[in-house]
């Protein structure tokens, strides 16, 4: 399967113009968020008037959120070969992906990320879908966007937390895919250049694994934990920033690397450490540990009673599918 392009510009809606151009496309139509309309959508009004806006947060990325998006789809016409154009953060272009790849079968569609977080990896890799009530990501589908259109042009918008949150995908694409990227990030390089390079990382990885079956679980470092965390306050109505959820994750995914002894006390604390410079974030207390725990047996990724975790073996180098009973899980 062929993984989106990634295009980076200075200027998404001349991008954006010169491509629809090119390709050809008879209708296309914008879905957006109450934020992307308001602050990102102006810049492409010229391309089209033919707007979809949902609900921003991540308490709308629900199932029912696809059935309002399809019926805005029935009402203008679309049909399988126009374009649907995902113009937001991660909630976006995952709603939007999904709806894309069941509508008709499958209706054409790109990613036009507005968050770093999008930038940096949700737009990035196929993976499409909403939330089961508080449990994440539970139903979606593989489906590769024509293209992921990247402009930092967006950023100036975007709210301070939502830049904090970003770097805990970054700094997880670096700990375990990219010792050089982990090192521009300590290094405080251009954004820019932190950003291209791992939304390239991301890509080549996915390149290597679409489907999510070998390789492309090292992307999960943080997630087992993380899920179950961001659940648990979906579930008490209490939604946390994804990113802040994956930095709850690695620092205890990182306890147990060293633990079971597949990570060094020193890159563990040099992970651990960078998470904190960037992020602020402080490992879980114990009572959320303990709720926290409850909900990793109903994660999605788990076999048996076994939980599945991807853990670095050294910076920019780690290990998926490592196996672990309850009791071996101390952090
Ligand atoms: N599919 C994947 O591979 C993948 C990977 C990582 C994360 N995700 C998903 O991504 C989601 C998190 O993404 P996110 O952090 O981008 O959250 P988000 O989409 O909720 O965006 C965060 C907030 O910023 C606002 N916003 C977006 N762009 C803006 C702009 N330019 N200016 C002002 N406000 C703006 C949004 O309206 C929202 O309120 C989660 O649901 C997570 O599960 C998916």
């Amino acid at each position: 399967m062929q993984v989106s392009n990634l295009l980076f510009t200075k200027s998404a809606a001349n991008a954006l113009q010169s491509w629809c151009h090119e390709k050809g496309f008879e209708s296309i139509y914008f879905l957006c968020d109450t934020n992307t309309y308001q602050y990102c959508y102006p810049v492409f009004k010229e391309i089209s008037d033919k707007v979809i806006v949902i609900p921003s947060g991540e308490t709308h990325k629900q199932l029912r959120m696809i059935e309002t998006i399809i019926e805005q789809l029935v009402a203008f016409g679309a049909k399988q070969n126009h374009l649907l154009v995902n113009l937001g953060g991660g909630v976006v272009t995952d709603i939007g992906g999904f709806a894309a790849s069941i509508y008709r079968r499958g209706m054409k569609c790109i990613n036009v990320p507005t968050t770093l977080m999008a930038m940096a990896d949700a737009a990035i890799g196929g993976k499409t879908g909403v939330d089961h009530q508080h449990l994440k990501n539970y139903i979606g589908t593989f489906y590769q966007a024509e293209m992921v259109l990247i402009s930092t042009e967006f950023l100036a918008t975007l709210p301070y937390e939502e830049f904090i949150s970003a770097w805990a995908e970054m700094i997880k694409t670096g700990a375990i895919l990219d010792a050089g990227l982990f090192k521009m990030i300590e290094e405080d390089a251009l954004l820019d250049d932190i950003l291209k390079r791992c939304a390239e990382c991301k890509q080549s990885v996915v390149q290597m694994d679409v489907f999510d079956r070998s390789h492309r679980q090292l992307l999960n470092f943080g997630h087992t934990i993380g899920h179950a965390y961001e659940s648990h306050y979906l579930n008490i109505s209490r939604p946390v920033k994804h990113g802040i959820a994956v930095a709850k994750g690695m620092m205890a995914e990182l306890e147990i690397a060293k633990t079971s002894g597949y990570l060094t006390e020193t890159e563990a604390t040099r992970i651990q450490s960078l998470i904190q410079t960037k992020m602020s974030v402080e490992p879980m207390t114990l009572a959320e540990w303990t709720e926290v725990k409850k909900l990793l047996w109903a994660d999605k990724k788990n076999t048996g009673t076994d939980i599945t975790f991807s853990l670095p073996v050294a910076i920019g180098k780690g290990k998926f599918g490592i196996k672990m009973k309850e009791e071996e899980i101390k952090i």
